[in-house]
């Protein structure tokens, strides 16, 4: 019988690639660059804070520039690629990556389906019975308006493809869900939403994000977190990508979480492996907790954001070596990962319009002196030709705080965020109202 891999015996790698241009490429640059072992993290093509970041660079390659990252992966020998956004996922980043021999921590295009297709992702949940509102699919506007009628009520109707959460509709009555037929068979949504749909029963119940880190068999738990979608304070307005988090989520801790992991993840994980996927990355869960149990609202293949800027500074210094462990699929010979006790909380400072049309390219100053307990993470920001910072972005910046309390959390986050100032900055003031007392 071969030996047992000693717990240690996999390496951290010491130059790092992120790709993407947000506030969680920037979180985890942040967090990858502060473990032990990493030399340099490289940020392409990041954003007007990346290079503030201590141990970061930003390289300008656009995420969807393939050759253009494969050639700074080869310039830079890279030892480990972090691909944070969905869009490179979904055209074969990461495949191109690991077919030139490097380790890359994120799904080929095959996995990436889990957030790509929600139909896809609705069947596979279906076939091995992981909890998930009943559906229909549709391909023409038709068939979706006769599916509607037959159901007779209002269903929430989604765009088949990636379209950067705003493709779903979650209809009050029969009408606005027939006008959301309309609006994706217009082709509102681009090409990948508006060729299917899916319908969907709805649900009711809180939400909360769960995320585990995947080698392609195994998997690591991080601590779930919930987001705050809508962009007017009492959770009222158009959804957004979000306004603000917290973790660990109360409503969903230990035992919860071990169920979660149990009815959805590792079913998920056999579904995959029973496709011939090799799925390696993040598995973000988007979840609703309902009266009969939690139940799935959509997968990502990605960490959503702006969670990971609330989770990174909960995560241990093993995180580096778990990455490239679940890279190489060999998170048997990786550390276990540490989860730092404590409260996290995450606030944005949006541009004004936003989630409309935003006003860009207003100069963004900050005073704030981060901390072991503090962040400012960069999201909407590029630097302008004369040095200074500027808004280039819906979601500009997040304020990130850990204490003891969220409380204390949100107190600290919420006094960062009054250091920092751009024309027409907005944000809420309720971030965490479900664990604040004040
Ligand atoms: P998604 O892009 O699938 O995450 O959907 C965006 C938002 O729509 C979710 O965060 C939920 O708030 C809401 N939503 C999606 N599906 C349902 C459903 N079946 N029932 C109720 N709300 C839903
Ligand atoms: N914060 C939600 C998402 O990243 O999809």
């Amino acid at each position: 019988m071969a030996p047992a891999p000693s717990p240690s015996s996999c390496p951290a790698p010491t130059r790092i690639l992120v790709v993407g241009s947000g506030g969680r490429e920037n979180s985890l640059g942040w967090a990858l660059a502060r473990c032990p072992g990493v030399e340099a993290v490289w940020i392409a093509p990041g954003n007007g804070g990346t290079a503030e970041i201590p141990g970061c660079s930003q390289l300008e390659i656009a995420e969807s520039d393939h050759g253009g990252l494969l050639a700074a992966c080869r310039d830079h020998a890279v030892e480990l690629v972090v691909v944070g956004p969905e869009a490179p996922l979904a055209a074969g980043l990461a495949d191109r990556l690991r077919e030139a021999g490097f380790p890359v921590f994120g799904p080929g295009a095959d996995g990436a389906q889990l957030e790509a297709s929600k139909q896809w992702a609705k069947a596979l949940m279906l076939e091995v019975g992981i909890p998930t509102a009943g559906y229909w699919s549709a391909s023409s506007r038709e068939e979706a308006l006769a599916v509607l009628e037959a159901a007779g009520r209002p269903l929430v109707v989604k765009a088949d493809g990636l379209a950067a959460g705003k493709g779903v509709t979650v209809a009050e009555s029969l009408e606005e869900a027939r006008a959301a037929i309309e609006e994706i068979f217009a082709g509102r949504f681009g090409e990948g939403g508006g060729a299917r749909l899916v319908l969907e029963e709805r649900t009711h119940g809180p939400e909360v994000s769960v995320f585990a880190l995947c080698d392609g068999q195994r998997l690591v738990l991080l601590p779930s977190a919930q987001d705050h979608k809508r962009i007017g304070e009492g959770d009222t307005g158009p959804n957004t990508g979000g306004m603000g988090a917290y973790a660990p989520a109360p409503l969903l801790d230990g035992g919860g979480l071990q169920q979660v992991k149990r009815l959805v993840l590792e079913p998920t994980v056999a579904a995959l492996r029973a496709r011939g996927i090799d799925y390696r990355g993040v598995i973000y869960a988007g979840l609703m907790l309902t009266e009969h149990g939690p139940s799935v609202i959509e997968f990502n293949c990605r960490f959503g954001d702006p969670e990971c800027e609330t989770l990174m500074p909960l995560l241990g210094p093993e995180l580096a070596q778990i990455l490239l462990a679940c890279a190489n699929g060999q998170l048997d010979q990786a550390p276990p990962l540490t989860i730092h006790p404590g409260c996290s909380a995450c606030v944005i400072a949006a541009a004004a319009g936003y989630p409309g049309e935003i006003r860009s390219g207003d100069v963004v100053s900050s005073e704030l002196e981060s901390s072991n307990s503090l962040q400012l993470f960069h999201a909407g920001t590029r630097l302008s030709g004369d040095g200074s910072c500027q808004t280039s972005g819906g979601r500009v910046l997040a304020v990130v705080a850990q204490a003891e309390s969220f409380d204390a959390a949100f107190e600290q986050a919420y006094a960062g965020l009054a250091q920092v100032h751009f024309e027409g900055m907005t944000y809420r003031r309720d971030i965490g109202h479900q664990v604040r007392s004040r």
